[in-house]
């Protein structure tokens, strides 16, 4: 009994996000937003972010890592591409591709990253393309004209 109602609550939690678009309109909505998505996430998820330069897709990420306990996060360094942290429940790591380009990808060892065990926070994924990567939560973000508009759709 008490598995069916847990499930139940998972697919009411899974719906919440699933095909959604949302509207914020600070950088504080964003960061309770990806707070909120956080709840959703379980080890191996892997998630993608796009959008333009500052749209809000490390601020978002921001908000998920908080949601996980880590303190440490505060936005990636400019030479960084995968950053690590440990979190009660999991591993999660944040990969910001930006200065990838397709040809340089293979032998960056991230495959230990996107196939392991923890939860992977992808920003410019679309440099990964051709890792044809189904499951995972797309997030995209874009600019509006009074904040952002934040997509989220969810691939199995
Ligand atoms: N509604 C909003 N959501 C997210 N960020 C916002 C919003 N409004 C303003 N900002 C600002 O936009 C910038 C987003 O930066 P960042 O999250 O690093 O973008 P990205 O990682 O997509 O390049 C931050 O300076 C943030 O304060
Ligand atoms: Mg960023």
């Amino acid at each position: 009994m008490k598995t069916i109602k847990n499930e139940k609550s998972n697919i009411v939690a899974l719906n919440t996000f699933n095909n959604k678009i949302f509207y914020t309109s600070t950088d504080v909505e964003t960061r309770e937003l990806g707070k909120d998505f956080a709840c959703i996430l379980k080890p191996t998820d892997i998630v993608f972010l796009n959008g333009d330069l500052g749209a809000g897709k490390t601020t978002f990420i921001q908000g998920v890592m908080s949601k996980f306990g880590i303190k440490g996060f505060v936005r990636s360094a400019s030479f960084m591409l995968v950053s690590e942290f440990e979190s009660e429940t999991c591993n999660l790591y944040h990969l910001d591709l930006y200065r990838l380009d397709e040809n340089n990808t293979f032998d960056l060892g991230i495959d230990e990253y996107l196939f392991g065990n923890g939860i992977s926070l992808i920003e410019w994924s679309d440099r990964i393309i051709h890792y044809n990567i189904k499951k995972r939560w797309e997030i995209n973000i874009d600019y509006t004209e009074n904040g952002r508009k934040i997509k989220i759709k969810r691939y199995l």
